[in-house]
């Protein structure tokens, strides 16, 4: 692993390198978007199928027409209290931006990172940046740099380390696209409520429990199974009573969210356990989220069984990213 600072990863990515930033959402694969062999790059590095596009991360509002065309009075409203931060949007794109970034479609996902580090490499690169998550295909997002996969470091230029993302889950992506209504397509680091405040009424995606592999995905990311560690990860509220027995008999990791009672823990025989926020806030809870389901995955578990928190604030980006960890 190769560790650089943001101005030498500024210049290697100027000249077509790939580097992992950090963001304050998740750790990122960055490359510059209007370089295919960057961005063809970033695929082979995480696996990732060419038919999932990628975010393009800007350093200011002044790149937003580089890169996005028709650009409605709702995006300006969304970026003006949200931009830099852990909010997408979706909108027409530009023709500078090639069509394996955006896998073929006509719209282009953009965000303004609020991470400074962040907004410094793609200033010192003078291009926007593509970059999903820092993870290998179908596994845990990492927010801090030692959790990021050496398979994944090994196949790139280089690393900045930013400290631990301070929000912990991806970005709440937003499709303002001509003729349809706003739809959020991946709940994320920005709360439906306060994009509400803003927009007025959302379409919201189905949750990871109701969508099948027959449903047309709204956001082609979004599959029905991600981002799951590699001991199998169960819901507590969802186990059949057959099955909590025999997770009974093994040595099992808990994922608690908020104060445990102490009937529900004895049932389970943890090896470890993990509070997302004993002061059961939606926000600390997705801070540690994806931290604390690596540190349970290395723990010689046979399983992780985890709590769901309450579908509101950022328990909704937490749930859907529990749901499909455990989906199988
Ligand atoms: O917080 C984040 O968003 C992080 C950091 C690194 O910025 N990035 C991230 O990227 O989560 P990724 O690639 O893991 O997820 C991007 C999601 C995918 O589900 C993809 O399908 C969706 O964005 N997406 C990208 N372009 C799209 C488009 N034009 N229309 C609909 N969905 C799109
Ligand atoms: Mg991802």
């Amino acid at each position: 692993m190769k560790l650089l600072t943001p101005s030498a990863a500024g210049q290697l990515l100027r000249d077509g390198g790939v580097v992992a930033i950090p963001t304050e959402t998740v750790y990122g694969l960055a490359g510059r978007a209007d370089s295919a062999a960057a961005v063809q790059k970033i695929f082979e590095a995480k696996g990732r199928p060419a038919n999932d596009p990628l975010i393009v991360h800007l350093a200011d509002l002044e790149q937003l027409p580089l890169v996005a065309s028709d650009i409605p009075h709702q995006a300006w409203e969304l970026a003006g209290r949200f931009w830099p931060g852990p909010l997408t949007l979706v909108l027409p794109k530009q023709p500078a931006i090639p069509d394996s970034v955006t896998s073929g479609l006509a719209t282009v996902a953009v965000r303004i990172p609020s991470h400074p580090i962040a907004r410094d490499i793609i200033r010192s690169c003078g291009f926007p940046l593509a970059a999903p998550s820092a993870n290998l295909f179908g596994r845990t997002s990492p927010t801090q740099l030692s959790h990021l996969a050496p398979e994944l470091t090994e196949a790139i230029d280089g690393v900045v380390d930013g400290g631990p993302s301070t929000v912990g889950v991806e970005s709440t992506i937003v499709a303002l696209l001509p003729g349809k209504p706003p739809a959020v397509l991946r709940p994320g680091g920005i709360s439906v409520e306060e994009l509400q405040e803003v927009v007025g009424p959302l379409q919201l995606p189905a949750s990871a429990t109701e969508a099948t592999s027959q449903q047309p995905l709204l956001a082609p990311g979004t599959l029905p199974s991600h981002y799951a560690p590699r001991t199998p990860l169960y819901l507590d509220a969802s186990l059949s009573p057959q099955l909590r027995q025999q997770l009974q008999q093994l040595p099992v990791a808990r994922l608690i969210y908020g104060n445990p009672q102490q009937s529900e823990q004895q049932q389970w025989n943890a090896v470890a356990e993990r509070y997302l926020s004993l002061d059961s806030s939606t926000e600390e809870a997705a801070r540690n989220l994806y931290k604390m389901v690596m540190e349970l995955d290395s723990c010689g578990a046979g399983a992780i069984v985890a709590d769901l928190l309450p579908e509101v604030g950022l328990g909704r980006a937490v749930n859907d990213r529990l749901r499909r960890a455990a989906h199988r």
